[in-house]
């Protein structure tokens, strides 16, 4: 049977992430050469080493897709109808820059603004977190056969462990440190992961209960949303709004506890 247009994006966008994981595994043991960016926003040469392969492949397979990588071109329409990668080859820089084993190369195709496929691959787990709009969501390890994920069950929020990372900007951060003072008072535990895209794939495969952020791009959350909503998740705004593609803000996690985790991020 031929591949329909889903299964094909898909696979590719799965090969594409698997490819520039096994460049990232590669460089992780060797010496890094550091950019910095901005105020604490460094860039290395295996971010730019895990791009240019998941960027061949891409351009490979669909010639006329558009392309938003975060170490590449950033003047794209995301609404626009033309199918759209969107892509960060190395999301946890500052983890992968110290040694610390949490990052991942995140791949997501949309049009219309609209998520269709969302691929978070985690290269020294070797774990893929996977979706297509649809067709549930998925976790594949190395080479065993895929299996369906589902966000937590739990929902008291005294219960939930709660994933977040910072964003750069000082005040932000004092937003999101007013965030954590109550939420660590009200739920079991907080984690910050370094890695956005892996954070809020642990809430699609229900591995913590709830994630915030109050700075991100389109490349490190596109994927991830979708993930967790055909996880059986929410992902919103911390204001209690849909999440859209383009928004900066978030708030995920399962249904249950989306009341009372949305007002504790809000400050209610
Ligand atoms: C960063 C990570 C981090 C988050 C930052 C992101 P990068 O992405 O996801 O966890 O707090 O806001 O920019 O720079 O490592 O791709
Ligand atoms: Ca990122
Ligand atoms: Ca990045």
């Amino acid at each position: 049977m031929p591949p329909t247009e889903a299964n094909l994006h898909l696979s590719v966008a799965l090969a594409a992430a698997v490819a520039a994981g096994d460049v990232l595994r590669k460089l992780w043991p060797k010496p890094r050469q550091v950019q910095s960016k901005g105020p604490r926003d460094i860039v290395t040469d295996a971010d730019f080493a895990a791009q240019a392969v998941v960027l061949d492949r891409l351009r490979a397979a669909f010639p006329d897709h558009a392309i938003l990588s975060e170490e590449g071109r950033h003047d794209i329409d995301l609404n626009s109808p033309t199918p759209t990668w969107i892509i960060d080859p190395l999301d946890g820089t500052t983890n992968y820059a110290r040694g610390l084993p949490v990052f991942a190369v995140s791949v997501a195709l949309a049009w219309g603004g609209v998520v269709q496929v969302g691929v978070i691959h985690d290269p020294l787990r070797r774990e893929s977190f996977y979706a297509a709009r649809g067709g549930g969501a998925w976790l594949r390890r190395g080479r065993a056969k895929p299996r369906p994920l589902h966000v937590s069950a739990v929902a008291d929020l005294g219960e939930a462990v709660v994933g977040l990372d910072w964003a750069r900007e000082p005040e932000l951060r004092a937003l999101t440190l007013a965030a954590v003072q109550r939420l660590v008072t009200r739920c079991r535990t907080v984690r910050a992961t370094g890695s956005a895209a892996l954070g809020l794939a642990y809430v699609g495969a229900g591995w913590v209960d709830a994630y915030f952020h109050h700075m991100l791009q389109a490349w490190d959350v596109a994927a991830a949303a979708l993930l967790i909503t055909e996880a059986g998740g929410v992902i919103n705004t911390p204001a209690g709004a849909p999440w859209r593609l383009g928004d900066a803000q978030v708030a995920a996690s399962n249904q249950g506890l989306q009341a009372a985790f949305g007002a504790a991020v809000r400050g209610e």
